[in-house]
């Protein structure tokens, strides 16, 4: 990627996926201000601004230096006139006025409280603040609202669901579910991806791919991982989404949040005995086990490398994979192929390198798409 002729950020490509982007953030103190203005625009469904400044912050994550002067950003591309004032603004006073003024907002605070639940989205805790409700106790207490499953189990298990997930922690889940996979088929197929892919230290999850080489086998599995699941005891929640894939309906050429895969959304109590070092609690816990959210997809084994590309993320590179591939190759890009517009046919994949080569872009370790 870029050798540095015309200084060290002459080169910065405005593709996340033409950017290596670590673990390790030497510009915090800007990102973490860009993402609460991407946040506050979120909650206004403001989708430019947002989407601005996410990929502001984006660009300054892959920065190996600090930026110290206004002019280290002068030749960064996706830095707007707004972000350059509050550049400038953190510069000169250390933090920013009108970031501060978003966090002491009532609005904003009772937003960012109420979709910290699992299974509350934006919509839903805009419903309950115009209603008035500004409190988990509000909302537990209010007669005429009827929480969902989801919502219930995000309440009983708020605080252990809140916490961050370890890294042992998320080896730990990784032996459980390749037990229960290969108990269930001997030739099944695991992997780790999402955030812990790319290295994260901490998740707010973690997710797995599993799957078959024996094609529609894919199909039935994770119902019978999660029957095995249950049967040890361990499954606290599960939200199974039967598969919805069709090779014959793609291209999708309408913008989809989510992939057709096979797919549930776990909670699991993880026991503390099962983990190196320990669970992740921060006051003395006497109970043992921790509730943790797990990820499972399970794509057709021919689909595996556009899954475990799509769900390793971080979301900003997907962002920009797509963006890339739509505007500089006339590609179609999603979880389950990569289309070509121009010749009119998929592009086959056994690996994600296979995928970039397509793309035309260098490969990009996971550890380094943390865009
Ligand atoms: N993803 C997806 N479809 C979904 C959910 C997630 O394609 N329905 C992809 C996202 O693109 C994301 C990846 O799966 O990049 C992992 O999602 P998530 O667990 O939410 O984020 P992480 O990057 O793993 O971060 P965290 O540590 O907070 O879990
Ligand atoms: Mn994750
Ligand atoms: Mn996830």
């Amino acid at each position: 990627l870029p050798t540095f002729p015309g200084g060290p950020t002459a080169t910065v490509s405005q593709y996340a996926c033409q950017r290596r982007t670590t673990t390790e953030n030497n510009n915090k103190i800007f990102t973490e201000a860009f993402e609460v203005l991407a946040e506050s625009y979120e909650f206004n469904e403001i989708e430019g601004p947002c989407l601005a400044f996410r990929r502001a912050g984006s660009v300054l994550k892959s920065l190996t230096f600090e930026v110290r002067s206004l002019g280290d950003t002068q030749d960064l591309p996706c830095l707007g006139e707004h972000t350059k004032e509050l550049i400038e603004e953190i510069l000169r006073h250390g933090r920013s006025f009108e970031v501060e003024k978003i966090l002491s907002d009532e609005r904003y605070q009772t937003l960012k409280l109420f979709t910290s639940v699992f299974g509350v989205g934006p919509k839903t805790a805009e419903k309950w603040y115009r209603r008035g409700l500004r409190s988990f106790s509000d909302v537990l207490t209010e007669p005429s609202i009827q929480l969902n499953r989801m919502q219930q189990t995000g309440f009983l298990h708020y605080e252990d669901i809140s916490r961050a997930v370890s890294k042992a922690e998320a080896r730990a889940l990784g032996n459980i579910i390749d037990e229960a996979v290969h108990a269930i088929t001997l030739d099944a197929v695991i992997a780790l991806t999402g955030g812990f892919r790319r290295g994260k230290e901490f998740g707010h999850d973690v997710d797995f791919i599993v799957t078959t080489p024996e094609p529609g086998r894919e199909r039935s599995l994770l119902p019978d991982v999660t029957d095995r699941l249950e049967q040890q005891g361990i499954l606290l929640y599960c939200d199974y989404q039967a598969s919805t894939f069709d090779m014959s309906k793609l291209p999708c050429h309408r913008f989809e949040a989510m992939d057709h895969f096979a797919k549930c959304f776990l909670i699991l109590r993880l026991e503390a005995s099962k983990v190196e070092g320990g669970l992740n609690s921060t006051e003395e816990d006497s109970r043992g086990w921790r509730a943790v959210r797990v990820d499972l997809v399970s794509p057709p084994m021919d689909r595996y490398a556009f899954a475990l590309l799509g769900w390793t993320g971080s979301r900003q590179f997907e962002r920009d994979l797509r963006r890339f591939a739509r505007l500089e190759r006339r590609m179609l890009l999603d979880n389950h192929i990569l289309y070509d517009k121009t010749k009119k046919e998929f592009l086959a994949a056994t690996t994600e390198k296979d995928i970039f080569a397509h793309l035309g872009l260098e490969y990009i370790e996971p550890w380094q798409r943390n865009a």
